[in-house]
């Protein structure tokens, strides 16, 4: 972050920028927007902080689904400039909660005028198509900063920004936003995976603090291993559990049997997902190495749901294979 760009935030009311915004750019394009009135009138609520680097450099979130919606949000709420969001569709602004309509804009040369900080909160695959078309609006990017926010990629789909000066990263939030709009997620607590050059990276770490989250750094070279145990943890148990249920309804045992019954177990099983080797918390038959149970429940599958015989036969192997990689030995007992 540039010398200019470290002030206090305590004068830096989102809402104070956007009524600057105009005046953004020219021989400080990087920096806080408020220097020049600063050191005039001496604003005691404006003061250049020592030492700490700190983000005031106004800021856009471009593509307005569910990141870009909960990030935009996240943003206001933290105090943090944001100064325009915006969105393909139209429409989008009249579902905008209260303080983020005021701040749409279909105009994509108006939000560059305005912003510094870019989120492309665009889907995965219209990254790269957007910011190529971004990257052509101008000769010379230098003072932006682009930012992405998808796990399965690094920054080379900032590449076309990047080449004409632009600061490029990656913003990984390593949680779920759903539903933003009925069901917002926080995102305090979210740990957030970054890659970035140095001086990006320091900045995004501050920034990933201020929104309550805990930053980490995702080495580059093994970002596809890295997104695939985040897709992995995020997905298969929601897949598991709705095989469950579905194997209720099937079987008629539901009402009597009902799904939340279920649930404990699901907590038990959650309470050692950070212990450092969870597969020693398995119980039942797998564990046991009880082959006539085993040989039950594939019978059972295969009456109910025969397309999950060969994942369940799968996870006693894989269960089988992950406990003697943990402990050196085979799971106890007959199979
Ligand atoms: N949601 C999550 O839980 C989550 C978690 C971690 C990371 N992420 C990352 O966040 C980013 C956005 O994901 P999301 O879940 O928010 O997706 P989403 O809800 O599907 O929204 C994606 C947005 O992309 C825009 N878009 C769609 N097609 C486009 C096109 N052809 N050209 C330009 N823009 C287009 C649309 O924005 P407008 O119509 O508003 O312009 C749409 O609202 C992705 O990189 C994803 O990997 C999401």
């Amino acid at each position: 972050m540039t010398a200019g760009a470290r002030h206090s935030d305590a004068g830096m009311t989102p809402g104070v920028l956007r009524d600057g915004a105009s005046a953004l750019g020219g021989a400080n394009p990087r920096g806080c927007p408020h220097l020049s009135i600063c050191l005039r009138a001496l604003l005691p609520t404006c003061q250049i902080a020592r030492g700490e680097a700190m983000i005031t450099e106004p800021m856009a979130v471009f593509g307005l689904g569910r990141w870009g919606l909960t990030l935009a949000r996240t943003l206001l709420d933290a105090g943090l400039p944001l100064v325009a969001v915006s969105s393909q569709r139209p429409r989008v602004k009249q579902e905008l909660p209260d303080p983020l309509w005021p701040l749409w804009t279909g105009d994509t040369q108006r939000l560059v005028e305005r912003a510094r900080w870019i989120f492309l909160t665009v889907r995965d695959d219209a990254i790269e198509p957007t910011a190529r078309r971004l990257a052509s609006l101008r000769t010379d990017w230098t003072g932006y900063t682009f930012v992405h926010s998808s796990g399965a990629h690094g920054r080379e789909l900032l590449e076309a920004l990047h080449q004409r000066g632009a600061r490029t990263g990656v913003f990984h939030p390593l949680n779920a936003f759903p539903d933003p709009l009925r069901h917002p997620t926080t995102v305090a607590g979210t740990p957030f995976g970054i890659i970035a050059d140095e001086d990006l990276r320091s900045d995004l770490f501050e920034l990933a603090e201020k929104l309550g989250g805990r930053p980490f750094a995702i080495p580059p070279d093994l970002r596809s291993v890295y997104h695939l145990v985040a897709v992995l943890v995020a997905n298969a148990p929601l897949v598991l559990i709705s095989l469950g249920r579905e194997l209720l309804r099937r079987s008629g045992l539901e009402p009597d049997v009902r799904w939340e019954y279920y649930a404990v177990l699901l907590q038990s099983a959650l309470s050692h997902a950070t212990d450092p080797e969870p597969i020693l918390y398995l119980t039942g038959p797998w564990a046991r190495r009880d082959r006539t149970t085993v040989r039950q429940h594939r019978d059972a599958l295969q009456g109910l749901y025969p397309e999950a015989v060969p994942l369940y036969e799968q996870l006693v192997a894989l269960a089988q294979a992950l406990y003697l990689a943990a402990t050196g030995q085979p799971m106890g007992g007959e199979i």
